[in-house]
């Protein structure tokens, strides 16, 4: 019964670097083809049960989804955009025109501003013509052999520096907030030495089989919101069948999914988590006060049994992102 004095992982909100509050827990929008005309719904539903943060990206192809189910809830009285925080971010192919990204997501999602814009990957492709990419652009180019096509003479903070001058522009209020996604420690480091601001977020893959140690010591030491992607594990929810996931969900009287939110929400980080089922967004909403004995139960799986889901060869040149382990 001691849980119904707990939150909801919704109700749970972090004060980012530059004072702007985000909700702990946000719904995920990085659909699969099939699903994602789903999106729509699963953004209605998940902010019926709650949610007030949703991510999503230019290179998903699901924010005209997003911008359709906000503007339908601002229609039917239930937000106003104020009360919704929403994260977009800049793919590598737009590396050096982060401008158009920005524009192109602000018309798919019907929005005046972006609450949290990350730049998403550390790299720089090439922009490659395909009527069948996002907007007319290849998500992920290829050269001729097959092979992940990177722009050679670019510079990955390139897309950081440009997305920077829109922020600082004072006259400019299309970004609340900027951050980072898929940065390691050393990339991190170069950011702040060259960069006049912190990123407020780096949102990275992160639950007890990739806990990120290296990451949670340097972001809580610089006051960057570290923040989980994939929490369970990505396609099918693989981690919610840990059996000592299923152990404290059972201890808990609640889903393995909540367990998983919890582990992030309870030691000060973000997270985010993907459904289109409403019983399941519903669900994922639980939290648990867990111990510090249990988060240390639940890190040991990422020592003894580490495993990274995400794992793209496009995103392999990135130190400590590609593999199976072990953490960062
Ligand atoms: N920055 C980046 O590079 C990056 C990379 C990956 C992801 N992300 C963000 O993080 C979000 C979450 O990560 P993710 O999409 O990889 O995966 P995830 O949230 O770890 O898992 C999604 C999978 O879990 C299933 N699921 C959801 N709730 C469940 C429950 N209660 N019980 C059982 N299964 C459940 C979903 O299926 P159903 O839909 O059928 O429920 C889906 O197959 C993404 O959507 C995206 O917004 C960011």
């Amino acid at each position: 019964m001691a849980r119904l004095l707990h939150p909801k992982g919704t109700e749970i909100s972090f004060t980012l670097n530059n004072g702007v509050r985000m909700p702990a827990l946000g719904l995920g929008t990085a659909n699969p083809h099939p699903e994602i005309g789903r999106t729509k719904q699963a953004v209605k539903a998940a902010v019926k049960a709650g949610y007030r943060h949703i991510d999503t990206a230019w290179a998903y192809g699901s924010e005209p989804f997003v911008g359709e189910a906000i503007k339908e809830l601002m229609e039917e009285g239930v937000i106003r955009r104020e009360d919704i925080f929403i994260t977009s971010k800049v793919w590598p192919v737009l590396w050096d025109d982060v401008e158009r990204s920005l524009n192109e997501s602000l018309e798919s999602l019907g929005v005046d501003y972006i609450d949290l814009w990350l730049q998403h990957w550390p790299l720089c492709y090439v922009k490659q013509e395909d009527t069948h990419g996002i907007n007319g652009l290849a998500r992920n180019p290829e050269t001729p052999n097959g092979e992940p096509y990177y722009e050679v003479d670019g510079d990955w903070l390139e897309t950081y520096v440009q997305m920077e001058k829109i922020y600082l522009d004072p006259s400019d209020n299309r970004v609340r907030s900027i951050g980072v996604s898929n940065f390691p420690v050393q990339y991190l480091e170069r950011t702040l030495f060259e960069c006049a601001v912190k990123p407020a977020v780096n949102q990275v893959e992160m639950h007890p089989r990739l806990p990120q140690f290296e990451l949670n010591k340097f972001c809580r030491a610089h006051n960057i919101l570290l923040e989980a992607y994939s929490p369970l594990g990505s396609h099918n929810a693989p981690n919610v069948h840990l059996q000592l996931v299923q152990d404290l969900a059972e201890k808990y009287s609640m889903s393995p999914s909540g367990i998983l939110n919890s582990y992030h929400i309870r030691q000060g980080n973000a997270v985010v988590s993907r459904s289109v089922n409403t019983m399941r967004i519903a669900s994922n909403v639980e939290f648990a006060a867990l111990t510090e004995e249990e988060l240390d139960n639940l890190d040991q799986l990422g020592i003894t049994k580490p495993k990274r889901f995400v794992n793209e060869k496009w995103n392999a040149v990135v130190p400590g992102f590609s593999g199976e382990g072990p953490a960062i």
